[in-house]
């Protein structure tokens, strides 16, 4: 049986890092919610180790979370990080305490006595803490295994059974030493070998696939984006010409954009693709529509019915693929809700479909990882390194009315600032033009003019829901502008944006 570890979820805010960082040691680790998982069900899946995460909760509030009791008795190993350390000791019958004075938040230093779970780690080192509470007396048969200044117990361990708790964050890059300690959970506590792969992956979800969707009809939306890339190429291994595409183009795609889509999936990998050019059905619908929420909404709408239109003309569909991947699911510990985020492309296609079963084969996968097998599977680097773009693509990215003649003015302008941003090689995680509704004066030769003003935005982030606006080299700009204003019709003033999320959102609609 592949090894795999189980990260219960406590609610905490890094459980999705603790998973990566696992899967980085090339061993697989899944995330569960701590009240969806019983100690049988633990030990049927085989897991060699289990992981309590972190979360906002103190062990002594009516409504926190607890484990069942029988996991410390299951002889699988356990390691307990924050809450989920606390929460191991209370329950083990040691005592938790809250103290104002003792709570620590950021980097700490943190002091090791002996022991095996220590190896090449430093007596000395720095590490991640974020809590109050704190574990004031180690349960019977545990021992402390290292303390800091404020906390007499940042780590603790019962090396008989093989439980673990430490105060701090392993999973976080300010612990030094976090990603050795890992190592020494996984591998020496474990046992674990570390030999999943993403090659692993691709193979087996191909193997698996031709034997499971053998015979059947399957459907899939492609949006020219990461997730649905990747779906489809995945698939498109397995079942070949049994796989369906639908591209719904509608017109709000960047230059040249949906040709790159089509030429990649019929030409690169020759798939059974349909291509709905629906241009001029979107921009009817959207004519004289200035209100960002309605265009967003009108172009939901539409979107599903050219597909419903589609799916109709297809007939009977067995399978139907979505694009979802980890951080879409997102299943908390804290609560019973199990979300699934809606992206508009793919949100409201289940209703108006008729199918069988929706197939999820990114699920398990994060962003990175999913570029791993985009990259695997021989996808062009431009699209697995593609960055992200608005389901309802320029049309927020156009302030007030759309026309087809804004739209093209934008596609010139946004393609030029995105060539020179690349060209220089200045890293940025989003880049784009946006054509504002400000129209101002300029000069031209010797005559007057009254153009357009394109604006250029760049932000920074890790996980867009905070960005700061990139600091750019003057001289993308400088030539962003000029070649702008010289090679795009109409346009006679180029901004920068330099405000930062919080308190604007990236795009500007
Ligand atoms: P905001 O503007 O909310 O954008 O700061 C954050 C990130 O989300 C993208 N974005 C969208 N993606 N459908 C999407 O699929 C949408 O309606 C949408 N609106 C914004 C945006 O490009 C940025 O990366």
């Amino acid at each position: 049986m592949e090894e795999k570890i189980l990260v219960l979820d406590f609610g905490g805010q890094y459980n999705q890092l603790i998973a990566r960082r696992v899967r980085e040691q090339h061993v697989y680790a899944e995330i569960k919610p701590y009240n969806k998982i019983t100690p049988e069900a633990i030990v049927a899946e085989g897991y060699q180790g289990i992981i309590f995460t972190g979360g906002p909760n103190s062990v002594y509030d009516e409504k926190s979370p607890h484990y069942d009791p029988r996991i410390l008795e299951l002889g699988i190993p356990i390691l307990g990080i924050c809450y989920g350390a606390q929460l191991m000791a209370y329950m083990a019958g040691g005592r938790v305490d809250s103290a104002e004075n003792s709570s620590e938040y950021g980097k700490t230093v943190v002091n090791t006595r002996p022991n095996a779970f220590w190896q090449d780690v430093p007596e000395t080192s720095i590490c991640w803490m974020s809590h109050t509470d704190y574990i004031s007396e180690v349960p019977a048969r545990f021992q402390t295994i290292a303390y800091t200044d404020k906390c007499p117990c940042a780590a603790m361990c019962d090396e008989s059974r093989k439980l673990y708790a430490v105060q701090f964050h392993p999973e976080v890059t300010h612990t030094q030493y976090g990603k050795q300690m890992l190592r020494n959970f996984l591998f020496d506590v474990c046992g674990c070998k570390g030999e999943w792969k993403m090659e692993g992956f691709v193979e087996q979800s191909i193997a698996r696939y031709k034997e499971t969707l053998a015979g059947k009809k399957v459907l899939l939306a492609l949006s020219g984006g990461v997730d649905s890339s990747v779906a489809a190429v995945l698939l498109h291994k397995a079942i070949g010409k049994n796989l369906t595409c639908v591209f719904v183009d509608h017109g709000l795609l960047r230059k040249d954009e949906g040709d790159f889509v089509e030429q990649t999936f019929r030409g690169q990998f020759d798939m059974n693709l349909i291509r709905v050019n629906a241009q001029e059905r979107f921009l009817t619908k959207l004519a004289g529509v200035t209100e960002p929420e309605r265009k967003r909404k009108i172009i939901g709408e539409e979107f599903i019915r050219v597909f419903e239109e589609e799916a109709k003309k297809i007939g009977k569909v067995n399978v139907l693929v979505q694009g979802t991947i980890y951080p879409d699911v997102i299943e908390s510990g804290a609560g019973d809700a199990s979300t699934i985020k809606s992206h508009h492309n793919v949100g409201g296609l289940p209703d108006v479909i008729d199918f069988d079963e929706i197939l999820e084969p990114l699920r398990d996968l994060f962003k990175d990882e999913v570029r791993e097998v985009g990259t695997q599977l021989g996808i062009p680097h431009a699209l697995v390194w593609r960055q992200p773009f608005p389901g309802p693509g320029l049309a927020v990215r156009v302030i007030g009315e759309i026309t087809w003649e804004k739209l093209e003015v934008l596609r010139e302008a946004d393609a030029i600032f995105r060539e020179e941003l690349e060209k220089a090689g200045a890293v940025s995680n989003q880049y784009f033009a946006v054509l504002t509704d400000v129209r101002s004066v300029g000069v031209m030769g010797d005559a007057r003019t009254y153009g357009r003003t394109i604006a250029l935005r760049a932000v920074t982030t890790d996980d867009f829901m905070t960005a700061e606006w990139t600091r750019l080299p003057f001289e993308v700009l400088e030539r962003s502008s000029s070649r702008i204003t010289n090679e795009v019709p109409g346009i006679s003033r180029v901004v920068y944006d330099i405000t930062s999320k919080p308190p604007a959102t990236v795009e500007w609609e």
